[in-house]
Parts: structure tokens; sequence; C-alpha cells
């Protein structure tokens, strides 16, 4: 509990006095009000025992949501993609296709840093000065696709201290006030890949201390237990960081949750009482994580109890965010009704890590089936069908920048007025993505992302509420003309416009 005053420097410059419930006053100095160095840039004093205060009201009603980056310390531009783009090409080879500069899209590669780096300054350079925090959802580590440089726990230590960096670099500039990051875990920030419990203390508390800065003091502790925290992002608006690989199936160290002290089950139980508090204090939620609930990657009971806990949050909970598939798209869950734990693995699943070869149709006929299966379907067929009862859950899945497909980012645009009914609701969000065009254009300039597509424009969601997004769903699958048109567009973008001859 503090006060705080928070000195902004412009070319003029402008004093903002934010009082908090407060005790020592502690003065958080971007810049000195002539110019001067940089004087503190710790956010150790920013002590809280509830749930941390960010200091910056910045209400410009974005955030960005990043996720994906899977950088690789062996990356070498003009490899060969059948080593992983790690070996050099031979002259011989030059019609096969080689390691880009900045990555090679479709190819069983990891990242360059220069990509990484490349977005987030893209970023920084056209959004930094408009967002409001940003929404991390970790693999920022490589695959282990070269089976000849299988990755050591140092390597996952040391990538994600190189990418944090990055990240704190785009975001965290003495020039430019401090922008909230929210991050977590993704199942390949961890050793062996997928595998994380409440035990692994060398890992949760490396992470502790990588990302200090943004984790609340006091929770500290309770994020070394288990990869977890909630955050405030606006003054009725916060995060809960949601640590997915407890629920995950592919964790060999975890088993299907309803068993006794389950770690996933406690996460629950402590998501449920960071809701009940966020109710009672009028305040709105976004939660985050990288794997996207559903049968294809989660245990059944762990399915089951995550759905059970988010439907009952309805009216507190305006979205979620993951990431994991690189693939754009929504997930929609009807909570009164039993989840499908139906979904047929395909041998690339089975592998566990995703890349360019998976079968992607399989995945695309699962995601119409949860479309057609939600009730209720109109019987005219002229209007739109009704929005059902029972509580919807609505999951946003964002593509990755690891060029699977395209490099991609994306930014939510969310309602700040705090009188408002809908506040804290997603309005849209647009698509950036480094097409074929941008990519191309790299020798010697600065990689630009261009803009995809919004959802407003193209899918003419006036908000991504549930209810917008089951109509969406709704109309897709109607089988007229407009929908199938939708549906068409939809996929495209679901594979960042990079497979666009298979989906026409
Ligand atoms: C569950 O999903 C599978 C695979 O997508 C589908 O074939 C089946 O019809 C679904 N079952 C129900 C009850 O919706
Ligand atoms: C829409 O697509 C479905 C399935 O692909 C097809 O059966 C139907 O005829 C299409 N409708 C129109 C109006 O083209």
């Amino acid at each position: 509990m503090y006060s705080l005053t928070l000195v902004l420097l412009g070319g003029f410059s402008v004093c903002l006095a934010l009082i908090l419930i407060c005790q020592p006053p502690s003065i958080y100095l971007l810049r000195g009000i002539t110019n001067g160095p940089l004087v503190s840039h710790s956010f150790e004093k920013w002590e809280s025992h509830l749930l941390p205060v960010n200091p910056l009201p910045r209400q410009h009603g974005y955030f960005l949501h990043i996720t994906d980056m899977h950088v690789d310390e062996n990356y070498v531009s003009g490899a060969t993609v059948e080593s992983a783009c790690h070996k050099l090409a031979k002259e011989s080879d030059v019609t096969s296709q080689v390691a880009g500069p900045l990555g090679a899209p479709g190819a069983k590669c990891d990242s360059p840093a220069r990509l990484a780096q490349e977005t987030l300054e893209w970023v920084a350079r056209n959004w930094r000065d408009k967002l409001d925090f940003v929404v991390w959802t970790g693999d920022s580590a490589r695959h282990d696709y070269d089976k000849s440089r299988m990755r050591k726990r140092k390597d996952i230590y040391t990538l994600n201290r190189q990418v944090t960096d990055m990240v704190k670099k785009a975001f965290w500039s003495p020039h430019h006030p401090v922008l909230p990051v929210v991050p977590c875990l993704g199942n390949n920030d961890v050793f062996p890949h997928n595998a994380i419990d409440e035990k692994d203390h060398d890992l949760l508390s490396f992470y502790e201390k990588l990302w200090r800065p943004w984790i609340p003091t006091g929770q500290r502790k309770s994020f070394r237990q288990g990869a977890y925290f909630a955050t405030q992002v606006a003054p009725h608006l916060r995060v809960l960081s949601v640590n997915t690989l407890l629920f995950f199936n592919r964790n060999p160290l975890i088993e299907d949750c309803g068993s006794k002290n389950h770690p996933g089950d406690v996460q629950l139980a402590w998501m449920e009482d960071q809701l009940r508090l966020a109710r009672r204090e009028k305040a709105k939620v976004y939660i985050m994580g990288h794997v996207p609930p559903s049968a294809r990657d989660f245990r059944p009971t762990c399915l089951d109890n995550y759905m059970a806990t988010v439907s009952q949050y309805s009216d507190v909970i305006m979205g979620q965010f993951f990431g994991h598939l690189n693939m754009d798209h929504f997930m929609l869950y009807d909570a009164s009704q039993p989840t499908n734990q139906t979904f047929r693995q395909t041998d690339e699943d089975k592998g566990g890590d995703l890349h360019a070869t998976r079968d992607i149709t399989e995945y695309v006929s699962w995601l119409r089936d949860m479309y057609s299966a939600l009730d209720p379907v109109t019987s005219d067929p002229n209007k739109l069908p009704d929005y059902p009862a029972s509580p919807l859950v609505v999951l946003q899945v964002a593509p990755s920048v690891l060029p699977i497909y395209w490099p991609a980012i994306r930014i939510y645009r969310y309602e700040t007025n705090p009188s408002a009914s809908n506040y804290g609701t997603l309005l849209g969000y647009a698509q950036y993505h480094a097409n074929q065009a941008s990519y191309d254009a790299v020798p010697g300039k600065p990689l630009e992302y261009q803009l995809e597509y919004t959802t407003d424009t193209l899918y003419g969601m006036p908000d991504l509420s549930p209810k917008s997004y089951h109509a969406l769903a709704k109309r897709m699958v109607m089988g007229d003309a407009i929908g199938n048109a939708t549906w068409t567009a939809y996929i495209r973008n679901m594979f960042v416009q990079a497979r666009n001859n298979e989906f026409s």
C-alpha cells in the first residue's frame, strides 16, 4: 500500500499524481523532470498485499496479445529446412527451401531471434503508446526438431531470459511509461517439454525471478508453487495468468483432475477465489494461458472442472486468451451441456509438438462440429439463431509469431468506461500478420506487419461477447451462401492466409 507520484516526460513534463490507499510514499520516476538520467526502474517498491495496482492510469482501450515466439539460438539463415534450419545449405541443395533471415514459413524450424526482435520492435514503434497492457501466452523457447541438438534445461532458461529481455526492452524504455506485461508458461518453456508440477522448484523459482517485475510481491510465494498469478491492469480489470500445463494431457507429471491435492484443482480453487473476489469488488477479469482448454489438450476431468468454474462467472470473465495451436480461431462451449470429450488424435497430434505438416483438415472439421452442436438453431432460415439462455464460454486462440503460417500478432480493443454496463467487454480485435509481401521486403529494412482483418469489418461483430460469437458460429455453419463465404474467410484467417488454395 503506497502512494505514488508518477512523472512522465514528453516534450513538456506531465505530472500525474495517483493516490492509492497508502503507506510509505514511494516515487517512481521514469526520468527526472529535467530530462535527466533514469532514476529508478525497479518495481520492488510496489508493495501490495492484495492485488498489485498498476500505477499507470493508461486507458487507451487497447492491449496486445503475443504468443509462441519459439526462438532458436541455433537458427542459421541460409540453412536447409531439413536440418531444422541449423546447417548451411551446400550449393547442390539450392533447389530446396532454405532458411530466410526472419524464419522459414511452413517449415519444421523455429524462429531466429531476429524475428522476435523485429516483431516486438514493430509493436513498439506502432502501438506502444496506445496499449494499456500486454498478454503474452508463452512458448518463447524452441522445439526439439533437431535430434542432434536436444534442448537442455539451461537452454530453455537462456532463451526465456533472452526473450524476456526483448519484451522488457520493447515495453519498458526510459522514454516511455512502463507497460504491464502478463506472461505465462508454455509447454516448451519447461523441461523436459510438457512436464511440470509443483515440485519443480528450480524452474518455478527461475521464472519467479525472471518475471519478478510483473508478478505482484504478495504472490511470489504462490507463483513458486504453481506458476500462476493475478494482476491488476486497469482500475477495475484484472488478468489471471493461468498455468494450463497443470491440466495438460501431455504433462506426464500430472494425472486427471479430481484426486486429492491435484495441482490443477488447487489452481482452480485459486481461480474461483479470484473470481469471487472480483465479483464482490465489481471488477472484471481476463483469463490467459498457453494451452486452450479442449478435449484435444486437457485431461477430461480437468476440462470439466475448468468449464464448471469459469461458466459460473460469465458476468465477471470478459475474455479468455490462449496460444499453443498457432491457428487463429475461437472455441465456444455451451456450459449447460456435458463437454464433448471426443477428439480424434491424428498421428501428427500424438507426437505432441505442432508443426506445419499436421492434419489441419481434421482439426477444422472438429471445430465445425463444435459450432454445429451448439443449441439452438432457429427454424426460420432468414433469421440468425437466438442466443441460448445457458452460459457460453468463448476461448480466443491467437496465431503465433513463429511462422508455421505467417507470423502474427493481435491487438484487442476493450471498453474502458467504468460506468458503462459493458465495462471490460472486448469490442473487437485487429489481426496483424507479416505476409509474403512484407516478408520478402526485408533486406535492410525493418519488418513491417500489416493489418489482416478486424472482427468488426470482416465478421460484422458488434463486440466479442459470447452472444456475438454464438451468432458468428451459427452463421458460419448455416449452409447458405453468406454463411459459406464467412466460413471460407474464417478458415483462411485460421491459417493466416498461408493455405488459401486448400480452402477456396
Ligand atoms: C462430439 O465430437 C465428435 C467429433 O467432433 C462428433 O463426431 C460428435 O458428434 C460430437 N458429439 C456430440 C454429442 O456433440
Ligand atoms: C454451403 O456449403 C455446403 C457444404 O459445403 C453446401 O452443401 C451448400 O450447398 C453450400 N451452400 C450454398 C448456398 O452454396
